[in-house]
């Protein structure tokens, strides 16, 4: 996997994810004795939007495997004057050994990548989440034992992490159920790629509009913000189409099954898309999944780089 990018999990396969699960599972067991794995090695972090989890957990995993890091805004380098995606990534492929990039258009990503032959990973697109998604499905294997015949209900908005987590459970043999209003619903492209993938795994992907539907028989119930960054503009009518019915409340969470595991990508909006009862009760797992994040990339940036 040396030198590949990782722009979205549809472009590895069942085997290739599980690698990078083994890997961070490989070196967690090992401890402190990792701090040699990418000695040498330099990651550049640039962000278009805020982060909390992304950024730092990256700095975290490449520091705690030897490497170094830099994090800059967009506007802090030329990006913010002018300067092409391309000749940035043309330039930066001369520093460093790697560029994790959070951006408004996954396009953008994708014009990073056929122009730097250093690894791009994604750190978050308007399409796509993969490390957040992948290390969910690091959360729920070491929580459960198992993807294969797991259900996840994803209540909300058809978003980028719901993106990439249909991409993610087509290809792990994981059911997934997307319960959302209408006109939020998951893009249709990758809706009809995740059904393709599943009938190869044997899984089933759905959509349907009540969120009671989909978390029948879940075993993770799984939600995030109503209003992703850069849609703020947009908050009134989407509170208006989300609320109250595809907020997870205790009620919801009765409908699963009785031991199911509430996740969130983080960050949480209290009171929107999910209740504080639910959040901070016995079936959250959501500070958990969010240190998987180090885990994950970890193993991540040790394969890639
Ligand atoms: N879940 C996630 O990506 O969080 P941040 O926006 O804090 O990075
Ligand atoms: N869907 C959210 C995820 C945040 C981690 C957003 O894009 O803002």
């Amino acid at each position: 996997m040396k030198g590949r990018d990782f722009l979205t999990l549809g472009d590895f396969s069942a085997e290739e994810l599980w690698a990078i699960m083994k890997e961070a599972l490989r070196l967690e067991q090992l401890g402190g004795s990792v701090s040699e794995i990418l000695k040498g090695k330099f990651l550049v972090l640039i962000f278009q939007k805020p982060s909390t989890r992304t950024r730092i957990s990256f700095e975290a995993a490449i520091k705690q495997l030897g490497g170094e890091c830099v994090s800059l805004g967009w506007s802090e380098m030329q990006l913010g004057r002018g300067e092409t995606i391309a000749d940035t990534a043309r330039t930066l492929d001369r520093y460093a050994d790697g560029i994790v990039a959070r951006v408004f258009s996954h396009g953008h990503l994708v014009e990073m990548a056929e122009y730097a032959a250093i690894p791009v990973v994604n750190a978050l697109s308007d399409l796509y989440h993969p490390c957040q998604a992948l290390s969910d499905f690091l959360t729920i294997y070491k929580k459960l034992g198992k993807l294969e015949g797991v259900k996840l209900a994803w209540i909300g908005d058809g978003d980028n992490v719901c993106h990439s987590l249909l991409l993610g459970c087509s290809k792990l043999g994981v059911d997934m159920s997307v319960a959302s209003p209408p006109g939020f619903e998951p893009k249709g492209e990758v809706l009809q790629a995740a059904q393709r993938e599943s009938r190869k795994s044997g899984c089933k992907i759905e959509v349907v509009r009540e969120p009671e539907a989909a978390v029948r028989g879940a075993d993770i119930i799984y939600t995030d913000t109503f209003i992703s960054m850069g849609l703020d503009e947009e908050r009134q009518r989407r509170l208006q189409a989300f609320l109250p019915k595809y907020q997870v409340t205790l009620k919801l969470l009765q409908l699963a099954n009785p031991d199911c595991l509430f996740m969130h990508c983080l960050p949480a909006h209290r009171g929107e898309e999910v209740v504080d009862e639910v959040l901070d009760g016995p079936h959250s797992i959501v500070w958990f999944q969010a240190e998987n994040r180090m885990h994950l990339q970890r193993g991540l940036l040790s394969l890639l780089i």
